[in-house]
């Protein structure tokens, strides 16, 4: 695979081709993907839940993903890794650029944080400082304990306006992707078309530029629950790397996420 950039990324969007990203936290599985042309991969604070076994994602250290970060990297060195920020980790922009210092240096081509508008000092400050920034809005998961639950976030309107305002204002501080979780796909398209980065879905309908899926679901092997949206690909493939293959083209061809597998 050649490597792959945020340029690239920002390419396909103009040309309105979409592409497809999963969860990686070791070099086996990172190499898989590689193989497959996967061309993003996120270090997701997911794997408290999925590698650990915790109820949420809040136990989740600057370590545990810098050396996610660093295993990832070795199995995959052209695809754009991006490391998550743990809860906690960038509750203010000076603490964001220490913890997102140690993720550049495991590895990583970009940072994800979760947050609207309060996060623009943070990107502002971290993108000025060579560190790239990807916003996650809509169901952020470090706020599990403000949401009450795992709940679908901006169906009300005034919700889904503000959602799209946070975009614009993170967008202008510098975020170079937007990452939604969980919202209607009409407000998905609404921000996807309003925004000039790319913009990732998970559970946001197939109107967005990219997809991601948390890897454990795409195998059909989450020890818990698998959301409504996600989809186990090795059932119908029978095999790890067809199943992966699969799910590249299903997104590349507008198949991933069907009606089935979107938040109306
Ligand atoms: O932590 C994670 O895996 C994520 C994805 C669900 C996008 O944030």
């Amino acid at each position: 695979m050649k490597k792959i950039t945020i340029n690239t990324l920002l390419k396909w969007k103009q040309e309105g081709k979409k592409f497809a990203s999963s969860t990686a936290y070791d070099a086996s599985f990172a190499q898989l993907f590689e193989s497959q042309e996967m061309p993003v991969l996120l270090v997701g604070d997911s794997l408290g839940m999925v590698l650990q076994g915790k109820e949420d994602t809040l136990p989740v250290t600057v370590e545990d993903i810098a050396y996610h970060t660093k295993c990832v990297r070795a199995g995959s060195p052209n695809s754009l890794l991006m490391a998550d920020m743990p809860f906690m980790s960038y509750a203010t922009p000076e603490q964001a650029c220490q913890n997102a210092a140690a993720l550049m240096r495991a590895g990583a081509n970009m940072v994800k944080l979760e947050g609207g508008d309060w996060l623009v000092d943070t990107v502002k400050m971290l993108t000025e400082r060579a560190v790239p920034v990807c916003a996650h809005l809509g169901l952020t998961p470090q706020s599990v304990n403000i949401f009450g639950g795992y709940k679908v976030q901006g169906r009300e309107d005034a919700q889904a306006d503000k959602m799209v305002q946070d975009a614009l204002a993170l967008q202008h501080a510098g975020a170079q992707i937007i990452l939604l979780e969980c919202v209607p796909a009409s407000l998905a398209e609404r921000i996807t078309k309003a925004v000039n980065v790319p913009v990732i879905g998970i559970g946001a309908g197939n109107v967005t530029d990219g997809q991601i899926l948390v890897m454990h679901d795409m195998f059909g092997i989450s020890a818990n629950y698998m959301p409504k949206f996600s989809k186990n690909f090795l059932t119908e493939t029978g095999d790890m790397r067809k199943a992966v293959a699969q799910y590249i083209s299903d997104v590349e061809s507008g198949a991933f996420p069907d009606d089935a597998h979107t938040i109306a």
